[in-house]
């Protein structure tokens, strides 16, 4: 699947929930080489995720040897490396030996439930919404720093003394990337440090009142930098010496990838979990129906722009349960095969809030249900009811959406591994009742960190150029009766009702 196109290039590396690859680009945005690795999924008790960060480092640099030697290429061919990541994961480290003081605690992690609780006591859920633009919810990084701070013994001392350091991924990567020990820089840019609950969105400047109320001390966190910069050079490795110029979010990095530059441009990444962010702007727009508001993106010195986001904890992740597990399927296409062979859902509704519910809901408190099951219910119509969740669960998302904005999508962006899902892709576009489309290069997340990073080294010279490398390569319709989509989505929001409260 890859073609070698004209030189030079760039490279990306996307450091995600399941897997670590990078893939080459070439100047037209058409993809020269790719390895990917996937890492360990931790589970230590009911509701925790965490990832071995060391493991991931080791991974990301021989994806990056792989991709390079792939494409038969020297590190004189490659302009600049761009970097996108899993968002909120949170990792601390020791900045003397480089070593991680605990696994990493992952996105998906509800641990600090409680936290969050508390934080809320005062103010509520949307405590530091004005100033952030989330909700209280365990989703975010800086509740989890706090966690770490009390859980790890002789933490918060180490900190104080200025011996550990805070990053996300990203921060995590570009810090290695650039010399770890020996001169690694500890940054992270604006679409990063927007899901922490800890930087003011309008400032672009950690925030000192909630760093205060969540006892968290300042040495620990990264300098806030734009997402498309010139961070550092690689140190070691194949590509020693090229420039490391960008980092994003992997989800703006998508909104990036798909070229959704303009205002009311929006898309919606089919992975682990699934998001779709619309472009504001550069006005953060307050959501009153559950969205989040984050920042989208912002190149060099210009004005930042916003963006609006519908975040869903468990779409893809929800197929891998169902692989690995239930073992009901042997691998993730076969969901579909296995959903073909019936003609529906046979009255079951599967509602994966595994991490509690995230958008438009935000609570905690609620775990995965199935719900309608009689005996007439088949393996086969679960395996509909899963994809059908994450058709409706972006259903969900749109109708905040459009609320928000005052904007009715007339067609829906999509991308991300779950869009080769040619029954998902149907049943998302009946859900809905709008048209479906899929870029050429579907896998936008990487593309959009290179062209981040192509854009700081003037590789490209403006986002027009960047634009006309979106190309379509698919098309779904509507073909559901407006009667038969209400009725369904009745029963949905019922099945979604009896998940909330259950852990109290
Ligand atoms: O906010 C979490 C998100 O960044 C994870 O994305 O693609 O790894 O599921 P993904």
């Amino acid at each position: 699947n890859s073609s070698r196109g004209q030189g030079p290039y760039i490279a990306a590396i996307d450091q995600g929930t399941t897997s670590s690859r990078c893939i080459v680009f070439d100047k037209d945005g058409r993809i020269v080489a790719v390895d990917q690795k996937e890492h360990e999924q931790i589970f230590p008790k009911p509701g925790w995720v965490e990832h071995d960060a060391a493991e991931i480092w080791t991974n990301v640099q021989a994806v990056v040897d792989g991709a390079i030697a792939q494409a038969g290429l020297s590190k004189s061919d490659v302009k600049a490396i761009g970097i996108t990541n899993q968002r909120e994961t949170t990792m601390m480290w020791d900045k003397n030996t480089g070593a991680p003081v605990h696994n990493a605690l992952v996105w998906q992690d509800t641990r600090t439930d409680v936290l969050c609780r508390e934080f809320g006591r005062k103010g509520g859920q949307d405590r530091w919404r004005r100033e952030t633009g989330l909700p209280l919810a365990s989703y975010f990084a800086g509740p989890k720093i706090r966690w770490l701070l009390d859980n790890v013994e002789g933490l918060r001392e180490r900190a104080e003394r200025g011996d550990i350091l805070f990053g996300t991924m990203d921060s995590w990567v570009i810090w290695n990337l650039t010399g770890g020990v020996n001169g690694g820089v500890h940054v992270t840019d604006v679409t990063n440090a927007s899901r922490t609950l800890l930087m003011n969105l309008h400032t672009l400047a950690w925030e000192p009142k909630i760093l205060e109320a969540m006892g968290i001390p300042e040495s620990v966190l990264p300098e806030i930098r734009s997402s498309a910069e010139v961070y550092g050079q690689a140190v070691g490795g194949s590509l020693a010496g090229v420039p490391v110029a960008s980092a994003l979010g992997d989800q703006q990095a998508a909104l990036f990838g798909q070229t959704c530059f303009d205002e009311g441009e929006a898309k919606s990444t089919y992975g682990t979990g699934t998001f779709l962010l619309m472009n504001t702007a550069n006005k953060p727009i307050n959501s009153y129906n559950g969205l989040i508001t984050t920042v989208g993106y912002r190149i060099g010195d210009q004005a930042p722009v916003y963006a609006l986001e519908g975040s869903i904890a468990i779409t893809g992740a929800l197929v891998q349960w169902m692989r690995d597990q239930m073992g009901l399927i042997q691998s993730a296409p076969e969901i579909e095969t296995l959903a073909l062979t019936v003609e529906d859902n046979g009255g079951a509704y599967f509602v994966p809030a595994f991490s509690g519910l995230f958008a438009p809901h935000w609570r905690s408190d609620a775990r995965g249900v199935i719900a309608g099951l009689t005996r007439y219910v088949t393996k086969a119509h679960i395996a509909r009811a899963v994809l059908e969740a994450t058709a409706w669960q972006t259903r969900e998302i749109c109708d905040a959406m459009a609320k928000d904005s005052g904007v009715e999508p007339t067609t829906l962006k999509v991308d991300g591994g779950m869009t080769s899902n040619n029954l998902l892709m149907q049943t998302l576009a009946d859900f809905l009742g709008t048209p479906v489309v899929r870029p050429m290069v579907a896998e936008t997340t990487c593309l959009g960190a290179a062209y981040a990073a192509g854009l700081a080294v003037g590789f490209w010279s403006d986002t027009d150029e960047l634009r006309a490398n979106w190309k379509r390569a698919a098309e779904w319709t509507p073909d559901m009766s407006e009667e038969d989509r209400a009725d369904q989505y009745r029963k949905w929001l019922k099945a979604v009702e009896r998940t909330k409260g259950w852990i109290d």
